[in-house]
């Protein structure tokens, strides 16, 4: 797919990124970095500009998007920009009624129970989010030789919300649902994966270099369900977009024992939590045959507040253990905590970027 916002140099530079070559497994000058919730939260510059204003709403208007994506990028110097979003986005597009409470999360009005309540989940279209593609035209002008990464949730993890009609910890609603009416949940499963398709789509189209697909909460599964019941409607999810070429980036908590499974569902890059060390990863990666596949991760966010003397030697193992991939994108094992100090951050990035310098 063609990038009309980019000018040829800007083109070269990007597929020289440190990001896409490593995404793609080619030498890097140097580990690229970026952090999953680099962009809101910790950043008193993003608190400020999001003063009275709600979360979705922010997200549909495309110059916030863009300033809030930005500001990471130019506080960090970070290897990727993500685009600024929330998975529950394209649902709120399509119209259903669901709000994301400050500390909480995504809270729906009306959970899907029944095969009526499916009639609300239907694909987006272009025009459903123009606000998504002028936001992502402009970043990709502004950002040059710089990444933007889109994203969407995947299946089950939107799944969870609409059937819990909130955050969960056992995700009970969820499973009881995939074992008494595992046809209801298949077509719940199959509908959002066609609004991942499209949702991510709309993201390419418009200039994104590469996506990610967050199942942050497929870790709650068993190996067997997740198998049966979500690595499917993922794999829809990435065979799909395959024709445009960028690399899909896949990504969950907790997914240690999912790993070779959540790479066959058809990523390019696999995201590891914390728990599991990134040659470890790719041991589990390959059991089952698969070939050797670029990893992203994998420090401790937790270890943000413990001080640097804590941080450095927990970057250099994570540089050693990342060498046994053909490619090792730096970030946290989950996502930014609110309470992180910017500077640690920054602090993180330029040490990630001048220890795996190439000589
Ligand atoms: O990564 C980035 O910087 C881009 C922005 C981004 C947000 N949400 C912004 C956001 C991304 C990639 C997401 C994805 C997302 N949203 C996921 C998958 C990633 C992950 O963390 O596992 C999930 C599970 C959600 C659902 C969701 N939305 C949660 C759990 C929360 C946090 C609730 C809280 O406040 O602790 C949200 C709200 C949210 N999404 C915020 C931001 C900046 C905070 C709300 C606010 O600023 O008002």
């Amino acid at each position: 797919m063609t990038q009309p916002s980019q000018s040829p140099v800007a083109t070269e530079a990007l597929a020289q990124s440190a990001f896409l070559l490593a995404a793609r497994g080619e030498p890097v000058p140097h580990t690229p970095v970026w952090f999953m919730r680099q962009a809101g939260r910790s950043l008193p510059e993003y608190k400020a500009i999001r003063e009275g204003i709600t979360m979705l709403e922010s997200c549909m208007r495309p110059d916030l998007v863009v300033e809030i994506t930005l500001q990471p990028v130019r506080r960090y110097g970070v290897d990727a920009a993500i685009y600024y979003s929330d998975i529950v986005l394209p649902l709120k597009a399509v119209g259903v009624d669901l709000e994301i409470q400050p500390g909480v999360g995504p809270v729906v009005a009306s959970p899907v129970r029944t095969a009526a309540d499916l009639v609300a989940v239907r694909p987006v279209t272009p025009s459903d989010v123009s606000y998504v593609t002028e936001a992502v035209q402009e970043l990709t002008s502004q950002l040059g030789g710089t990444p933007l990464i889109g994203f969407a949730g995947a299946p089950f993890t939107v799944a969870s919300y609409l059937v819990e009609g909130g955050p969960s910890k056992d995700f009970a609603k969820t499973k009881a649902l995939m074992y008494s009416d595992p046809d209801l949940w298949h077509a719940l499963a199959d509908r959002l994966a066609d609004v991942a398709i499209a949702y991510l789509s709309v993201q390419i189209e418009a200039g994104a270099s590469a996506i990610q697909l967050f199942d942050s909460w497929a870790g709650g599964l068993s190996a067997r369900d997740y198998e049966r019941f979500v690595q499917p409607h993922s794999a829809k999810v990435f065979a799909a977009l395959e024709q445009y070429g960028v690399p899909r980036l896949h990504f969950g908590v907790n997914t240690g024992e999912l790993l070779g499974l959540m790479s066959e569902a058809g990523a390019d890059v696999v995201g590891v939590d914390w728990r599991v060390p990134l040659d470890e990863a790719v041991r589990r990666i390959t059991a089952a045959g698969g070939a050797p596949k670029p990893v992203q991760g994998n420090l401790d966010p937790a270890l943000l507040v413990a001080g640097w003397e804590a941080i450095e030697p927990e970057i250099d193992r994570i540089l050693a253990e990342g060498k046994a991939a053909p490619g090792h994108i730096f970030n946290l094992g989950h996502g930014v905590p609110p309470t992180t100090d910017p500077e640690v951050l920054h602090r993180v990035v330029k040490a990630v970027q001048s220890k795996s310098a190439r000589a």
